[in-house]
């Protein structure tokens, strides 16, 4: 680490691990008066309104700017845009024309990384553009994107909404089977996919996936990347290269003229029950949202190189690896492949690679790297670094304390995010220019927004009580406004538990202190009612990952016949520590101290590994149904199906 690097934080001087932004960081900060909570909840629609206009370019504006009809809702009705033109064409008409837009970094060392600068981005998108036409894509129409993280990703979605076409990203590490479910239900017309790719150090053959996903579908043409080389079917008049359809292009197309509340893509989640729903995202809402939140969530300044280690299969890398940075005209980093591929510091290299200033990742992988041990980050010198983010799940308090001393060198800020991917963007969190900066607590809401804690019975809860976190209207303009062809669900599953004007998250929070910072205890069906007490799992997972022997942990309900249910912790030790009695006893002894006997495990099990989604989640359903002796259901989505075999079997042993 360099010795003149800055520091964005200081300490709070009263209490420990709290922290606030630095006078650099005031100084550099797009905002750091506190009085932008107040402004904008005196007119939030005003606000926003306000927003879009300094924000994003209009080709028409609007005539009304929140219009309401519960449960559903759009902003900037009657305004026309395009969110392509924003994010590209806008910028190849100043000095950014020839700015890096994206670093593109492959996953093997020898293979030369690729930048491509806005102009780059323009040309390349709008012949892709035109091939989609030629393909016969029409506004309005459904293209798959079935893509690794390379840069023709990025083109393909942004040619899709330069021509007004709706994509849906299938994350590139879904099986052929889960990808045809969502082409079905999209009612796909093209696929965009690649070869194949690689994947620590392997080869993934994604056409040979994409046959199967394709096959009943709707899909009548394939593109095909080439980015390995791979020996693939192509089937005649079906599919077609990318690079030679691109080779004859057209190198303009007239950017098409949206209306704000146009549908610009869907992404699909998982709800509660087994089929994905897809989340139905419109232009000008989303672009506002993403715009700002990029900006101000992450500080994001011209000077900055933004690397987001999402996916972009999933909601965040389509914000924060796509339009947020480039509706910005900003700097980012995408990255091919694993995090600890060849080795653990992989991520730590790139970040002196590119000179990285703002890193955004998940708990999860922190929790990972930091079970590798600090050298692997002491290697590099991270001294570019001036903001770290989270997202996607409550972080523990031992993860952040790391993130923030051994990544983050004690000198810059973690903005941990809460959203979803309902909301298009972030909402909960700190100002990096404000604060304050508090392990596990996420922060306040995002300035125009209005979010609450309601008890079950639909009151404020107090500060400290946990309940259920709603958002409140006027809700963020990036919000999803339906479920794809399933308003029923929409309805049911977001507006059913307190009426149709009250958003409800399906998370558990409460309200930190009088400041009105957020804490987030996880999913409420990760909540468990013990003896009457209404525990979050993540509150016990946090306690128990104090214990220095802990890397990660899972805990989750067992029905008990006199308290009701009762926590189960399954848990994950660093190196060079082993199961044994006493660590059982010490770890029960940390709930006791930290939450108190009613919180206590009433069994520990030691595990090797979580079973956990592709995108990193624990799978507490799965632990769930182990526990309980029912079917586990489908897990080839898992990162880590063979997992839970083995947790089958140390459940087993534990009670024989
Ligand atoms: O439970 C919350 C958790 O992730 C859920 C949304 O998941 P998904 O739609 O996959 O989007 C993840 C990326 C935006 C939320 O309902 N979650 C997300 N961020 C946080 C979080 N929980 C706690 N803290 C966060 N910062």
């Amino acid at each position: 680490m360099s010795k003149d690097a800055i520091r964005w934080v200081v300490k709070d001087s009263s209490k420990p691990n709290v922290f606030w932004p630095s006078e650099e960081m005031k100084k550099k900060a797009w905002v750091s008066d506190e009085k932008i909570y107040e402004e904008a909840a005196k007119d939030p629609v005003a606000w926003w309104a306000k927003l879009a206009e300094d924000g994003i370019e209009w080709f028409k504006k609007w005539t009304e700017t929140f219009v309401h009809e519960p449960p559903f809702y759009k902003w900037f009705v009657g305004g026309k845009l395009n969110i392509c033109y924003n994010a590209v064409d806008r910028h190849v008409k100043t000095w950014r024309r020839n700015k890096a837009a994206i670093l593109w970094e492959p996953e093997p060392l020898n293979e030369p990384h690729r930048v491509l600068t806005y102009y780059d981005l323009y040309r390349e998108v709008n012949k892709f553009a035109n091939v989609l036409k030629r393909l016969g894509v029409k506004k309005g129409d459904r293209v798959g994107i079935y893509l690794p993280m390379i840069p023709e990703v990025i083109i393909a979605m942004l040619a899709c909404a330069r021509i007004g076409a709706v994509h849906s990203v299938v994350f590139s590490a879904f099986s052929g089977q889960a990808l045809k479910d969502r082409l079905l239900d999209a009612e796909a017309k093209v696929l965009v996919t690649a070869d194949g790719y690689y994947r620590r150090g392997s080869i993934i053959n994604l056409k040979s996936n994409a046959d199967i996903g394709v096959e009943g579908t709707t899909v009548e043409k394939i593109v095909v990347v080439k980015r390995l080389g791979l020996n693939v079917n192509m089937v005649e008049g079906r599919d077609y290269w990318w690079h030679e359809l691109m080779k004859d292009a057209e190198p303009y197309c007239e950017p098409e003229v949206l209306d704000s509340e146009d549908m610009h893509f869907i992404l699909y989640t998982s709800g509660t029950t087994g089929k994905p729903k897809g989340i139905e995202h419109h232009v000008g809402g989303y672009a506002v949202q993403a715009y700002w939140t990029a900006r101000l969530t992450f500080d994001l300044h011209d000077d900055d190189v933004f690397f987001c280690t999402a996916d972009i299969g999933w909601i965040t890398g389509h914000t924060y690896n796509c339009y947020g940075p480039l509706l910005n005209g900003a700097t980012f980093v995408l990255y091919e492949g694993a995090p600890d591929y060849p080795a653990p510091d992989r991520w730590w290299q790139i970040v002196e690679k590119y000179g990285v200033t703002i890193f955004y990742t998940a708990p999860t992988a922190i929790r990972m790297l930091m079970k590798y041990g600090d050298e692997w980050v002491k290697k590099h010198d991270l001294s570019t670094l001036r903001l770290l983010g989270s997202v996607g799940e409550p972080i523990n308090e031992e993860a952040w304390l790391w993130y923030f001393n051994v990544v983050g060198g004690g000198r810059c800020p973690i903005i941990d995010t809460w959203w979803q991917t309902e909301t298009g963007g972030t909402l909960i969190h700190s100002l990096p220019g404000i604060g304050p900066f508090i392990p596990t607590v996420a922060g306040r809401p995002f300035p125009g927004t209005k979010f609450a804690v309601l008890t079950e019975d639909g009151k404020q809860a107090s500060i400290g009580e946990v309940g259920y976190l709603v958002h409140l209207p006027p809700f963020a303009p990036g919000m999803l406004r339906t479920v794809y062809k399933d308003p029923e669900r929409f309805k049911q599953q977001y507006f059913g538990v307190y009426g149709d004007t009250i958003y409800y998250t399906g998370d558990g929070a409460y309200i930190h202190d009088a400041m009105g910072n957020i804490r987030i205890t996880g999913r409420v069906d990760d909540v468990m009612k013990v003896a009457g007490h209404r525990i979050a799992n993540a509150e016990v997972e946090n306690a128990i990952a104090q214990h220095t022997a802990v890397v990660e942990c899972a805990v989750v309900p067992m029905p008990h016949d006199i308290k009701g249910e009762v926590p189960v912790a399954f848990v994950v030790l660093k190196p060079g520590y082993e199961p044994s009695n006493d660590l059982e006893t010490e770890i029960k002894r940390i709930v006791d101290k930290l939450i108190g006997p009613i919180a206590r495990p009433e069994k520990i099990f030691f595990v090797e590994d979580l079973p956990k989604t592709r995108s990193g989640k624990i799978m507490r359903r799965i632990l769930r149904a182990l526990l309980r002796n029912e079917p586990v259901g489908d897990v080839t989505t898992l990162m880590n199906p063979e997992s839970v075999h083995r947790l089958k079997e140390i459940i087993w042993l534990k009670r024989s």
